[in-house]
């Protein structure tokens, strides 16, 4: 293999880059403080990430180089080495969540060959419909609510009482939410973390048949991804919020209008996915503490192998404190 391709010791490596970044993330939980909750997070996984063998420019990253120091878009990372790929990072999936103490807040990337994520640019909104692998080729992000779970509930031969669809718990949902009701589904609302969630759609036994509704787009991106890696997929189209959004949006070539699928969100063929819980949810654990140590819960990921790791890691923070300079108690 090309020493330009990613190999597979990539996903290992990513890890490493969540868990710090959930271990920064971590001493924040329950603290009401969501901004030092999510610079925590960064500088944690700013600290791994320029170890990590690949040849990375961050695609979806905390923003615009002027207000985001670190991991902004276009920033390079990684040590140079390795393969060329695009990189997509939520240091902190779940900023209010963690700040709240409440479930479901992750930290996740995303590496996949260059070039092949979708840039969202100024695109800050995007409907989405996050399904397992059953459920990808029957959804239409174009029909409705009620078409989409009967369509779901065919595919996977159970009655629409038995689909439990994800919703974040937002006004903007509030059609939506009624509609999912009345034909038959489980809505189960969110206050935040549409990745975890989409996530928990992709695979089996977690209770979660669907993502639906309006959501962040750079999640977006990295849900699919993920999803391309467990086997499900995601359907989405960008959701201006009023007509300067969408003469903006369609100002920088991008069309509204568009149905954009897994692959339009990510193109690529090897794609690798870490992602680490910071409180525990449907997918994850979240840090655990131990005297001078803490547990991390995390999954990796690859799309070519299509393996699905789970690892569990314990940390001597006094070590990691020594190495990184951050603080980790
Ligand atoms: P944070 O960026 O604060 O962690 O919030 C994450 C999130 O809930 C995403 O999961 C979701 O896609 C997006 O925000 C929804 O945006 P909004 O809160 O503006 O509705």
């Amino acid at each position: 293999m090309s020493a330009r391709r990613p190999d597979r010791n990539l996903a290992l490596e990513l890890v490493r880059v969540t868990e710090a970044a959930a271990l920064g993330a971590g001493r924040w939980v329950g603290r009401g403080d969501k901004i030092a909750a999510d610079q925590a997070a960064v500088d944690g996984m700013r600290a791994m990430l320029d170890s990590v063998s690949m040849d990375g420019v961050v695609v979806i990253g905390e923003g615009e180089k002027d207000e985001a120091p670190m991991l902004f878009n276009g920033e390079p990372v990684g040590d140079g080495t390795g393969p060329q790929v695009d990189v997509a990072v939520d240091p902190l999936e779940g900023t209010r969540l963690t700040a709240l103490g409440q479930p479901n807040a992750i930290a996740v990337m995303a590496v996949a060959e260059r070039g092949t994520m979708f840039f969202p640019g100024a695109a800050v909104y995007m409907e989405k419909i996050a399904v397992g692998s059953q459920g990808i080729d029957v959804v239409d992000i174009n029909a409705s609510p009620t078409e989409n779970v009967n369509a779901v509930a065919k595919a996977k031969a159970v009655s629409t009482r038995e689909i439990s669809v994800v919703v974040l718990e937002r006004d903007r949902h509030e059609a939506l939410i009624a509609e999912l009701r009345d034909a038959g589904a489980k809505v189960l609302l969110i206050r935040d973390g549409d990745v975890a969630a989409a996530i928990a759609a992709g695979q089996t036994g977690t209770g979660v048949d669907m993502l639906y509704g309006i959501g962040g787009t750079p999640e977006g991106v990295i849900s699919a991804a993920a999803l391309k890696c467990v086997g499900g997929g995601i359907q989405g189209k960008l959701w201006p919020r009023d007509d300067d959004e969408r003469r903006q949006l369609v100002g920088a070539g991008l069309d509204p209008e568009r149905v954009l699928t897994t692959n339009d969100l990510v193109a690529g063929a090897d794609i690798f996915v870490a992602a680490t819980g910071v409180t525990t949810g449907s997918l994850l654990r979240g840090v655990r503490y131990l005297p001078n140590g803490a547990i991390t819960d995390s999954i990796v990921m690859r799309s070519r192998s299509g393996t699905s790791r789970r690892i569990e890691a314990t940390h001597a923070l006094d070590k990691l404190q020594a190495l990184t300079g951050l603080e980790y108690h």
